[in-house]
């Protein structure tokens, strides 16, 4: 956490014209100054910043704010994120507090990674265009594919050279830690005390992170891949994480926010081809199959996302698999397949710019339909196969539920019909009926799980801000509530299970631990004293010596997170109101607490079974048929509640 005391250094220090300045040109009207609006498109500037207010507002889009939201809004940044983005530009340094020590380690090692990484990106980029090898072999391989220079600079392509050690020399003479180097992937060891170059004779591709910081590389052999493997990849370390990464995201993202559109495709050639072409909303998935975290990367920027894959790549069917979890995510997904063994790359180069924006304007094809044609070429004559394929697609289209949605609904169910060759009423039929069976589960699980799934939406995917402005996560949100109640009722009586409320949390609490560390060591604070027989509540906090638990304890008890009204509202008339409703405001709290972390288990058991392999796959249905169960047994002690 960074300190208060630096939140207000960084305050005093921030200019919002400096700031705003380096994104959009200001002209000075007045006593306020003008410029063309950075989150929409337009031609004649209604973007307003005023110096003397600090805030700006555009009377275009109506967005507005101050210096902290812009940069969190341009930059795409968290609040916490965006006053190190400040103290970074400012030089100020940022007092911490309260990270533990694991997480301290974390981050040492994740900071001295980036400098490794920057100081091997500077070397490639040396190495490429100042050595005669790097001129004759790796340059003129890049020039002799189309890219010129302008582009390689930008996405700082490199160069390793071909001898065993060039870079893990230039890195020891450079005091690097040796024990460290490894983890970048940079080189390895041999002979167990020897460094030597991994790339070697590569072209290099770094990859960098949302604010255009190195996490990483692609190594690419120079001319066709016999022996070795074409790539080699970063390996996963303290910043290079695959499954949230998407390659060029630093790159696309402005015109990605400005076209509303992100075009997605396999491979590190294809961006920065598409890029030189002037088609800049684009990432590349490194042709594995899309996980939940990278449709988020996407959705921070738009709801509309366009993959363009090579026609029979392998790829496609991996990102097929992630899929249904973008209609779930709620984006619009479209596909285009490139046609004759090309890829964007390739065909850029071959047809031009314009041929291709207008190729892929004209072979959009959306992915339901896409998904069928794909399935039912591996069906063939199988009866069987195809049954089991008609009742899929069925269950995908019921999906689509909303009323607004009915025409899309209807549209497919006549492509589908069409494409799979049966009757389009048989289709209807089937569909209706998977419904039926569904509302009918739906009305066996009774009403408090509409309110329940109601809630979730709500609750459970906006990001706020507290009372004080920071932004809180939503799980955050469902900790601190925990922690409220607990400071406010632990030592009362839970009058079902017979002990005090604390009691009860604690062992509901098991396997759910909180993620917060501030939250989770106040929690293990007020445990420790419960267990000295202390009776700790909220005024033991409210005077706590420690500065910053006395801040939290304070945070959680005046600004508490609303959640019992926004029930009460959920639930009216079925809720017994007392004058004590603490055992109530205990149960729905832990409850929901679980609730929240149950969903995020979900998540990543889904995001496991897409990459395991299929002997794995039937271990990790069984763990989300558990996590079904403790969901079931969750929601229908929240109902018994609501309804007493
Ligand atoms: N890839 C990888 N490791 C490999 C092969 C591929 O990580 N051994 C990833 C890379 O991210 C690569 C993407 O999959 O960019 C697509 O692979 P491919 O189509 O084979 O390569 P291209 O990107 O088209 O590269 P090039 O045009 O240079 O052949
Ligand atoms: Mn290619």
């Amino acid at each position: 956490m960074i300190t208060p005391n630096t939140i207000e250094q960084i305050k005093n220090r921030l200019d919002i014209i400096d700031v705003v300045g380096d994104f959009v040109k200001l002209k000075k009207r007045g006593s306020n100054y003008l410029g063309n609006c950075p989150f929409h498109n337009e031609k004649t500037p209604s973007f307003t910043v005023s110096p003397a207010k600090e805030l700006y507002k555009c009377f275009g889009c109506g967005k507005s704010g101050n210096t902290i939201t812009f940069v969190m809004e341009h930059e795409k940044l968290s609040y916490v994120d965006a006053l190190r983005w400040l103290a970074a530009r400012y030089n100020i340094e940022i007092e911490e507090t309260e990270v533990s020590d694991k997480q301290k380690q974390q981050m040492q090692v994740a900071d001295s990674l980036y400098v490794i990484n920057k100081f091997a990106g500077t070397f490639f980029d040396d190495q490429l265009f100042n050595t005669e090898d790097g001129r004759a072999i790796a340059l003129s391989y890049l020039k002799e594919r189309g890219f010129r220079e302008e582009i390689i600079k930008k996405f700082q392509i490199g160069y390793n050279p071909q001898q065993r050690d060039t870079l893990a020399k230039a890195l020891l003479a450079n005091q690097f830690n040796r024990e460290l180097l490894p983890r970048t992937g940079l080189v390895t060891v041999r002979n167990e005390t020897e460094l030597v170059d991994n790339y070697r004779g590569r072209i290099i591709f770094p990859i960098h992170n949302n604010s255009g910081k190195i996490i990483g590389f692609g190594a690419r052999v120079i001319g066709k891949a016999d022996k070795a493997p074409k790539y080699i990849n970063t390996p996963e370390n303290e910043l290079y994480v695959k499954s949230k990464l998407l390659y060029g995201s630093y790159f696309a993202r402005m015109a990605i926010d400005k076209l509303d559109e992100c075009l997605l495709v396999e491979g590190y050639t294809d961006v920065v081809s598409l890029h030189q072409a002037g088609v800049e909303n684009v990432v590349a998935s490194g042709g594995t199959s899309l996980t939940v975290d990278q449709l988020r990367l996407v959705k921070k920027y738009t709801n509309n996302l366009t993959i363009i894959y090579d026609g029979d790549s392998a790829g496609v069917k991996a990102a097929l698999r992630g899929l249904d979890m973008a209609l779930e995510e709620g984006l619009n997904v479209k596909l285009v397949l490139i046609p004759d063994n090309e890829d964007p790359d390739s065909y850029v180069n071959k047809v031009g710019t314009e041929a291709f924006q207008q190729f892929i304007k004209e072979n959009k094809k959306d992915f339901i339909i896409f998904q069928l044609e794909v399935m039912l070429k591996d069906v063939g004559n199988d009866l069987n196969q195809k049954n089991i394929l008609v009742n899929q697609i069925a269950e995908t289209i019921s999906r689509i539920n909303k009323a607004e949605d009915f025409t899309k609904q209807q549209a497919y169910i006549k492509q589908c019909a069409a494409l799979l060759k049966i009757d389009e009423g048989g289709l209807i039929t089937l569909v209706n009926k998977i419904k039926r069976d569904k509302v009918a589960k739906e009305e066996k699980k009774q009403a408090p799980n509409d309110a329940i799934d109601q809630l979730n939406a709500e609750q459970f995917q906006t990001i706020e801000t507290d009372n004080v402005g920071n932004i809180t996560s939503n799980e955050e949100k469902h900790e601190r509530n925990v922690l409220r109640i607990l400071l406010e009722f632990g030592l009362k009586e839970y009058l079902e299970t017979k002990t005090t409320i604390a009691d009860y949390i604690f062992e509901e609490l098991q396997g759910f631990p909180f993620e917060n560390p501030e939250l989770e060591k106040l929690l293990g604070l007020y445990k420790k004293l419960y267990e000295e027989g202390k009776e700790p509540d909220t005024k033991t906090f409210l005077y706590y010596e420690d500065n910053s638990i006395r801040e939290l304890a304070i945070s959680i008890t005046l600004f508490p997170y609303e959640l019992s009204a926004n029930w009460d509202s959920l639930y009216e008339g079925k809720t017994i109101t007392n004058a004590d409703n603490s055992n109530q405001d205990a149960t729905m709290s832990i409850n929901y607490y679980k609730l929240k972390k149950l969903k995020k288990m979900f998540e990543e058991n889904q995001s496991e079974m897409e990459k395991a392999p299929l002997e794995e796959q039937l271990q990790l249905i069984r763990i989300h048929k558990d996590l079904k169960d403790i969901e079931r047994e969750i929601t229908k002690r929240l109902g018994t509640v609501i309804l007493k």
